[in-house]
């Protein structure tokens, strides 16, 4: 199979590709979408074929207007309507009670819930008014691979498989979308971190319930399946690193001693701390500016995996605000996390 790309001008050929039950991948807010129409099962299972991804995932519902949720669930809570006028479009994927048979069954995997969301890009909103079906789209990567934040992302991993692409740029968060379960009878639960952080949330519906603790003191699996898969790895290894300067230089240092071969992602003091040490460097922005690092951080990861080095340092961060949803990613990526002692 070809795989063609699509710009604004050929929108419509990409649409009815989508009608036919073909698969083809969308630009988003967050990262790019791997698009087919969200009530033809055929269609539904080519995404999870394409991505090699586990049956019991379950796949987000991509809608260009509220009313399309409205009709499809049991019930649109007030919480569902207050998020819904804060944040879509936009990086929020909110789960909701499923009304019975209105998707394609692959897609709740097993699931009585289905997820939403209404995605904050033009050209992906258009797609999906043209299309006249909300499609699916889970992020456009091989399973366990970094997700893509440009086309040529989603061709490395794509090309061939899939029957097109349409060209949106770079995507401006880099991270995927908050998950927030709103059926959760303890309250709403966020299932996976994003820029769109708890404290925003809370400013809007209140409080929101942690994931439940076990009496034996232990979290409970979290409830988005897809949670518990390795995710996010290049086939380089990854040890993230959250320290001072030096502390940069002596893990550098020691693997150098090793005889690694090293790359660094990082912003840019530590890249500059260890520059002449490593093999490869991607810089990720000005120290502290965690949007830039979720901007850059599938990139990075995508762009230091070569053959030619064998570890990759990554910078962590603190697990606060949009600092969560960078270090969700870089903790599934990465084999060890290494912390200065005096931060413990
Ligand atoms: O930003 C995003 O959300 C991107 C763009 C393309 O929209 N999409 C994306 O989809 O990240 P995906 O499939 O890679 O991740 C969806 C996550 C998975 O962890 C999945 O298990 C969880 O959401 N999920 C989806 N539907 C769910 C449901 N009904 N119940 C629990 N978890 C669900
Ligand atoms: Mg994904």
């Amino acid at each position: 199979m070809k795989t063609r790309v699509f710009t604004a001008e050929t929108l419509d050929q990409a649409a009815a590709l989508l009608r036919q039950g073909k698969v083809v991948a969308f630009p988003t807010e967050t990262v790019y979408g791997l698009g087919a129409i969200a009530t033809n099962q055929a269609a539904v299972l080519k995404v999870f074929q394409a991505k090699g991804r586990p049956s019991d995932n379950p796949l987000i519902v991509h809608v260009a207007d509220v009313s399309t949720v409205q009709e499809s669930v049991e019930t649109f809570p007030p919480m569902a309507q207050a998020l819904a006028d804060a944040f879509w479009p936009g990086p929020l994927t909110m789960i909701l009670q499923a009304k019975p048979g209105r998707y394609a069954p692959a897609l709740s995997a097993g699931l009585a819930t289905v997820s939403f969301r209404m995605p904050d890009h033009p050209l992906t909103l258009e797609l999906i008014r043209k299309t006249g079906v909300p499609l699916v789209g889970p992020s456009a990567n091989r399973s366990t691979k970094p997700s893509p934040t440009k086309v040529a992302h989603v061709l490395a991993d794509m090309d061939g498989v899939i029957a097109g692409v349409v060209e949106g740029g770079t995507t401006k968060v880099g991270v995927e979308s908050t998950v927030v379960d709103l059926t959760n009878p303890a309250g709403p639960t966020i299932l996976r971190p994003g820029v769109i952080t708890k404290e925003a949330l809370e400013s809007v519906i209140g409080p929101l319930v942690e994931q439940v603790q076990t009496t034996a003191g232990t979290f409970e699996a979290p409830k988005a399946p897809g949670m518990k898969y390795r995710h996010y790895a290049p086939s380089t290894p990854v040890v993230a690193v959250e320290g001072s300067a030096q502390f940069w230089q002596a893990q550098v240092a020691a693997a150098r001693k090793a005889g690694q071969r090293i790359a660094v992602l990082a912003t840019d003091q530590y890249c500059q701390a260890v520059a002449e040490h490593v093999q490869e460097s991607y810089m990720q922005g000005t120290t502290g500016d965690v949007a830039a690092m979720n901007h850059t951080l599938f990139d990075g990861l995508r762009t230091l995996d070569r053959d030619t080095i064998d570890v990759m340092f990554v910078e962590a961060i603190p697990d606060i605000g949009a600092g969560a949803a960078y270090m969700n990613r870089l903790t599934k990526a990465a084999s060890e996390v290494v912390r200065e002692a005096t931060l413990e």
